[in-house]
C-alpha cells in the first residue's frame, strides 16, 4: 500500500490533534503535533527570558533548542521533549498559550520548525496537524484536511480540557485566548493560517469523534 502525507490544519481547538492521532493509529502512520513544537520554543523563551523582539536573541536562543518527540505508551501519542526534558504537560499551560502565537509569528522560529517538520515527512506515512502544514510545510501532500467548528463549540471543548487541569480557569479566559490566537495566526506575515486551495473542509461542530474519523479515513483510503 502506498504511504502518503496527510495534513490537518485549522483554527485553535477544532479537534485537529485528536483526529490526526486517531488517523495515524488506524493507518499505522506517524503523528506529529506541530503546535507542540511552537509551544516548546515559547516555553524555552519564557524560561530563559529571551527578548523575542530582537532577531539576534531569537537566532542565538534557537541554537540552544533541541526538540524531539518521544512515544508515550500510556497516552498512545508522542510527548514533546525539549532539551531532554519531557515538557508535554508544561507546554499546555495558559502562560504558554498566551504567548505562543506571538512567538510562532517570528520568521526565524518558523524556519527552524518547518525545516524539522519537512524532514519528518521524508519517508511519508505521516499525519501532521497545525496551521500551515498543507500550505507551507507539505504543499504537495496527498490529502489535506481543513477542520472547522462553530466558535462556541470550540470554546466549550477547550474549556473542558483546561478546567480538568486548572479549575480556576474561566470560560472568558479560554474564549479570549482562542480569539487572540486565531487572529494572530490568521494575520501574521509569514505562513498565515489559511485553507489550502486543494484542502477538503471538515466541519465537525455536529460530528462525534468516531463520525469525523470515519469520514477522514474514507478520504485517506481513496488516496492510498
Ligand atoms: O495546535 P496548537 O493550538 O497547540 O498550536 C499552538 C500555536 O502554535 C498556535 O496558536 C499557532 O500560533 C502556532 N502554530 C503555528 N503553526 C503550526 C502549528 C501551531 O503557527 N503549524
Amino acid at each position: 500500500m502506498k504511504k502518503i502525507i496527510i495534513t490537518i490544519d485549522g483554527f485553535s481547538s477544532c479537534g485537529k490533534s485528536t483526529l490526526a492521532k486517531q488517523m495515524a493509529n488506524e493507518l499505522n502512520y506517524v503523528f506529529v503535533d506541530s503546535g507542540a513544537m511552537y509551544r516548546a520554543i515559547t516555553l524555552y523563551f519564557l524560561r530563559n527570558h529571551i527578548n523575542w523582539e530582537k532577531t539576534e536573541d531569537v537566532v542565538d536562543a534557537l541554537k540552544e533548542i533541541n526538540l524531539e518527540f518521544q512515544y508515550n505508551d500510556h497516552s498512545g501519542k508522542s510527548d514533546m521533549v525539549l532539551n531532554d526534558e519531557n515538557v508535554e504537560v508544561l507546554i499546555r499551560d495558559m502562560l504558554v498559550s498566551e504567548h505562543v502565537s506571538e512567538v510562532a509569528a517570528i520568521k526565524e522560529v518558523r524556519e527552524f520548525a518547518v525545516d524539522q517538520q519537512q524532514r519528518m515527512g521524508k519517508r511519508k506515512g505521516l499525519v501532521m496537524d497545525g496551521r500551515d502544514i498543507g500550505t507551507t510545510v507539505f504543499p504537495r501532500a496527498e490529502l489535506k484536511i481543513f477542520v472547522t467548528a462553530d466558535p462556541a463549540v470550540r470554546v466549550e471543548r477547550r474549556f473542558k480540557e483546561m478546567y480538568e487541569k486548572n479549575p480556576s480557569i474561566t470560560i472568558e479566559e479560554v474564549k479570549n485566548n482562542l480569539e487572540m490566537r486565531d487572529y494572530i495566526d490568521s494575520n501574521r506575515e509569514f505562513s498565515p493560517l489559511r485553507q489550502a486551495d486543494d484542502a477538503i473542509v471538515l466541519d465537525n461542530s455536529n460530528l462525534t469523534r468516531d463520525e469525523q474519523l470515519e469520514l477522514a479515513l474514507e478520504w485517506a483510503q481513496s488516496k492510498i
